[in-house]
């Protein structure tokens, strides 16, 4: 199935300079990059983001990574790109995550796990909305999709 899925490079792969290295990964697996940029998640946003794990004991710390510094965020596109860009970023802990994944190759803990990507369709089209400001399906319409 046709899809676009959110991902997130975050503040501490910004600030690594694994942007490209993250952003090729999605790239070389097929997947169409259709929406770019640089940019910050507000604490406001962040808490909306992570509203399910309002409730854990690592909530604080998740929001002030996740607003510590620049973020890029990229919508990517193709057959199944939702379930693909979870497998291509690797479990939530680095100590589970497989090697060839991202946070296999590139991450030690899970705070700090450098890459976020949507989980499910509605989470997607939420998400996209979220950072991006448009409907997810109006995406590239300007240039005549
Ligand atoms: P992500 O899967 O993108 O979204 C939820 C985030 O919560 C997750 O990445 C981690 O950054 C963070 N997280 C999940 N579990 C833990 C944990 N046990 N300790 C610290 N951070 C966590």
């Amino acid at each position: 199935m046709e899809e676009r899925t959110l991902i997130i490079v975050k503040p501490e792969g910004v600030a690594r300079g694994l942007t490209g290295e993250i952003l090729s990964r999605f790239e070389r697996k097929g997947l169409k990059l259709v929406a770019l940029k640089l940019g910050r998640v507000t604490p406001e946003q962040a808490r909306v983001h992570y509203g399910h794990h309002a409730d854990k004991p690592f909530f604080p710390d998740l929001i002030a990574a996740i607003t510590a510094g620049p973020v890029v965020f990229a919508v990517f596109e193709g057959e199944n790109a939702i379930r693909l860009g979870r497998l291509l970023i690797g479990a939530t802990n680095p100590l589970e995550a497989l090697p060839g994944t991202i946070r296999g190759d590139l991450a030690l803990d899970s705070l700090h796990n450098l890459v976020h990507a949507s989980d499910g369709p509605e989470t997607a089209r939420a998400e996209i909305q979220r950072f991006f400001g448009v409907d997810p399906g109006l995406l590239g319409e300007e240039e005549g999709k």
